[in-house]
């Protein structure tokens, strides 16, 4: 059933959240996973013949090779990548761009250990495949309105949601390079150059920290298009709040200290914001909101783990 070949990274990662269907759903499709499974294992050798789904190819990972001299690079200083699946049919003039998700790191040695990762460096980065159940899927009965776009999903490497715009400096000297907002604009001119100056409509989401940075980038996304292309936004598991969570602290906003004031995330800051309050409150999405107005659909768990 999974087939997943052993050089491709399934999308669906434990510690990222994906586009689910509803927990009731997910419980009928581990039923019938369970079955289905019980029937391979049965009919064994068989099983190509008669349950032939057609496997998603992996997605190879396409380099920003040329952006490097804009500066547009990982932590790690190696260019940032993204995956296209070409749209196909009505969904052809159609295009998805999905900002990857996966933590900030707001001090030195946090994004120093990052480099060593696939979340601050691309040398770490393997190919994807659009399966599981979300809105990437390109599987028409698990994804009836998505599945034939133009999927881009766009790698998060620079650990402050593609907001950032600094350099400093790891302990052993070596350089850390904050630049996510460049990436994402980088990573948006060569779509753009690739048929997405095209698009009939267009979607941008993110999940978790690629979440955020979909708020953060959605009104500029929009702005990239004429007034008659339909462009929305959608942002599961970004909706961070800036509370105290059980254990009394405020952890986000610590966190969101870092982040703003070591990768210099101000200047994507609404400026509303910054005239009366700290950088770092004008990172959360309850004063990002105040000022867009491209049409956005948020998703967010009253259960997330992570803001419990
Ligand atoms: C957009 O469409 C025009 C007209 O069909 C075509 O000439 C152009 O190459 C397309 N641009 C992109 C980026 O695909």
């Amino acid at each position: 059933m999974d087939m997943v070949p052993a050089s491709a990274e399934p999308l669906l990662h434990p510690e990222q959240c994906q586009l689910r269907p509803s927990d009731h759903r997910r419980w009928w499709v581990l039923v019938a996973a369970a079955l289905l499974l019980m029937l391979l294992v049965t009919v064994g050798p068989l099983h190509p013949m008669l349950f032939g789904v057609p496997q998603s190819e992996p997605v190879a990972l396409i380099l920003l090779t040329a952006a490097q001299e804009k500066g547009a690079v990982c932590l790690d200083g190696t260019p940032p990548g993204y995956h296209l699946q070409r749209g196909s049919g009505d969904g052809s003039s159609s295009w998805h761009i999905h900002l990857q998700g996966g933590g900030w790191c707001g001090t030195v040695n946090d994004c120093s250990n990052r480099r060593m990762s696939d979340l601050g460096s691309s040398k770490f980065m393997k190919p994807i495949q659009f399966t599981g159940a979300g809105i990437l899927s390109s599987d028409h009965l698990q994804n009836p309105d998505f599945y034939n776009w133009n999927k881009a999903y766009v790698r998060y490497c620079d650990g402050a949601s593609f907001s950032g715009d600094a350099e400093g400096q790891a302990e052993d000297g070596t350089i850390l390079h904050f630049r996510g907002l460049r990436i994402y604009q980088a990573v948006i001119d060569e779509l753009m150059e690739k048929g997405l100056a095209n698009a009939t409509q267009a979607i941008l989401t993110g999940c978790s920290a690629g979440g955020l940075a979909t708020f953060v980038h959605c009104d500029d996304f929009s702005a990239r298009f004429s007034h008659k292309v339909s462009v929305k936004c959608l942002v599961d598991a970004g909706f961070i709040l800036d509370v105290k969570d059980i254990s009394g602290q405020r952890s986000f906003r610590s966190l969101y200290g870092g982040v703003v004031h070591l990768q210099n995330v101000r200047q994507v800051l609404p400026k509303d914001c910054l005239t009366n309050k700290e950088p770092t409150e004008c990172f959360f999405p309850a004063e990002l909101i105040k000022s867009i107005h491209t049409p956005m659909f948020i998703v967010n768990s009253g259960y997330d783990p992570a803001q419990i």
